[in-house]
């Protein structure tokens, strides 16, 4: 009976870790190994994608003047390579097009992209970015191996180049057939650019607060210590 009430959460237990893994692996995303410290990859996906995002997507929760000041950019860098669709810095990223007509263009307005990397993870749009392929019955020509049906058009088909799907159903994968601008290292580099910066956005704080939360750290394990040493000086005549 016993060991029945010890077996029993552990079975539990494990059931539900496997489960959860497949869940979280079940459209098999590539890894974006992309690292949001790194303020040149930071500065790269900003262009990126106020290049070939931007159009589309605004980004409504970030601010021209916060991204310059965290990215260590310049005034003039900021007016020069990221703020086509704006006048003043202190304004948030809109998108060129408005959204009732991308809603009317693409049957579905293009999400605001603040906090999509908290959503669905960096993985998840890398993997989506990298998994275009030619469909000719789509309205866009293309359809994606990661969000089936999508009205997402290939914006990035120049530089990748264009994709084709090979094998059946369960072993299908994708191939290359016509080269674009970029080798396949490269656009796995823009790609990780952009989605880091992406991950930037969905929490610009991020970098201070964890600078800030080893501060406190520090500050807790000296003040162990020095309540240490005085619980012991108090003490010590009693023991
Ligand atoms: C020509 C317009 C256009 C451009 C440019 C564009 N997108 Fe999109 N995007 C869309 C539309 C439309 C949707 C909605 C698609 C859907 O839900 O089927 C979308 C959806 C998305 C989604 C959500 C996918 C999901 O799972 O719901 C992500 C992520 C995304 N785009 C990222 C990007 C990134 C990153 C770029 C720049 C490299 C970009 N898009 C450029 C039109 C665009």
């Amino acid at each position: 009976m016993n060991s029945y009430k010890t077996i029993f959460p552990l079975v539990m237990i494990v059931i539900l870790f496997t489960t959860n893994i497949f869940a979280a692996t079940g459209k098999s995303l590539q890894n974006a190994n992309n690292d949001p410290q790194d303020i040149k990859s930071l500065q790269s996906g900003a262009r990126n994608f106020m290049n070939y995002c931007s159009g589309c997507h605004s980004a409504e929760y970030v601010r021209y003047n916060v991204i310059a000041s965290d990215l260590d950019l310049s005034d003039a860098q900021l007016q020069e390579n990221l703020m086509f669709n704006a006048q003043q810095p202190f304004e948030t990223i809109n998108a060129s097009m408005p959204s009732m007509d991308a809603a009317g263009w693409f049957g579905q307005a293009p999400p605001d992209l603040s906090l999509m990397a908290r959503a669905k993870s960096t993985d998840y749009i890398y993997s989506f970015l990298k998994s275009f392929y030619i469909d000719q019955s789509s309205p866009t020509g293309v359809d994606n191996l990661i969000l089936a049906g999508t009205s997402m058009p290939n914006v990035l088909w120049e530089l990748q180049g264009h994709q084709v799907m090979i094998g059946e159903q369960g072993s299908e994968h994708l191939e290359l057939s016509n080269p674009g601008k970029m080798s396949e290292e490269e656009f796995d580099i823009f790609l990780r650019d952009t989605v880091n910066f992406l991950e930037y956005i969905s929490e610009p704080i991020r970098n201070a607060r964890r600078a800030l939360g080893i501060k406190v750290l520090m500050f807790l394990a000296f003040f162990l210590i020095l309540a240490y040493l005085l619980k012991k000086e108090i003490w010590k005549d009693v023991n």
